[in-house]
């Protein structure tokens, strides 16, 4: 009878990269986001969660590769051997200030009404690449609703600037597949099973690793109002961790806000 090999498994083979002329060892089939993250660099993404799959849906993320005319997502790109890559050059810094701002004409994100007002991903990115203004047109469709029709969280359509971290969230670590997008372009939405209100769902277990992973304050915890909804990734990344090293130890288990004020 076969039996389960107890051999740790080998280390991945390493490699060589130049990250801003500073020479670095990656492991093989590492994200070149993961190589710049281990470098302590300062580096803008949206989009990517360190507990969820990459999608390279965000597009700030991009690099500069020395012999590569494109500029590559770094979420969605593994480093090889000898790529000389730059992360902070003069168009890469004018591409992140543009995708921030098409970001912000796109859908209606007033910071002052906001529920994440001082926890939001959009408004740090906005202060980091420096933009304070946009050059573009406003969209900011009006058929945008807000579906608060769940007992416990809203989802407001005009903040969310679809980088699907509910959907994969609800999928991967939470296994429920409640959300999706539909549509094409600027008419795509996030929906929940087929386009029902978030109340009639019948696949929400209602466990709120949406609403804990989405970067902006398109959901949020009902109750909240302006500036009071913050984030807490803790339940994520225990839940990642524990899946990879098979050790659940529930004393370690992060509480949600509500579970810690109403003991
Ligand atoms: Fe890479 Fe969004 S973080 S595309």
């Amino acid at each position: 009878m076969a039996t389960k090999s107890t051999l740790p498994a080998s280390p991945a083979p390493t490699i060589t990269v130049m990250i801003n002329g500073e020479m670095v060892t990656a492991r093989q089939g590492d994200s070149l986001l993961s190589v710049i993250r281990e470098r302590g660099i300062a580096f803008p993404t949206l989009c990517a969660l360190p507990e969820l799959s990459a999608v390279g849906a965000c597009r700030l993320c991009l690099v500069e590769a020395v012999g590569r005319p494109r500029l590559l997502a770094a979420c969605v790109t593994a480093v090889e051997e000898g790529m000389d890559v730059r992360t902070d050059t003069a168009r890469l810094i004018e591409y992140r200030r543009m995708t921030v701002e098409l970001l912000l004409a796109e859908r209606n994100h007033v910071c002052a009404v906001c529920v994440a007002n001082g926890s939001c991903e959009l408004q740090d990115l906005a202060m980091s690449t420096g933009v304070d203004h946009v050059r573009y047109d406003y969209i900011h469709p009006p058929d945008l609703t807000l579906d608060a029709s769940h007992e416990r969280f809203v989802v407001d359509h005009n903040r969310c600037v679809l980088c699907t971290r509910c959907v994969r969230v609800c999928d991967q670590l939470e296994g429920a597949h409640t959300w999706d997008l539909a549509g094409r372009g600027a008419a795509t939405r996030v929906i929940t099973d087929l386009a029902m209100p978030w109340g009639l769902s019948v696949t929400c277990t209602s466990c709120g690793k949406c609403v804990e992973a989405c970067p902006t304050g398109a959901l949020f915890r009902k109750g909240t109002t302006v500036a009071e909804m913050t984030k807490n990734r803790g339940e994520l990344t225990f839940l990642d961790e524990a899946r990879r090293s098979h050790v659940w130890k529930l004393g370690d288990f992060p509480m949600k806000e509500t579970e810690r004020n109403n003991p």
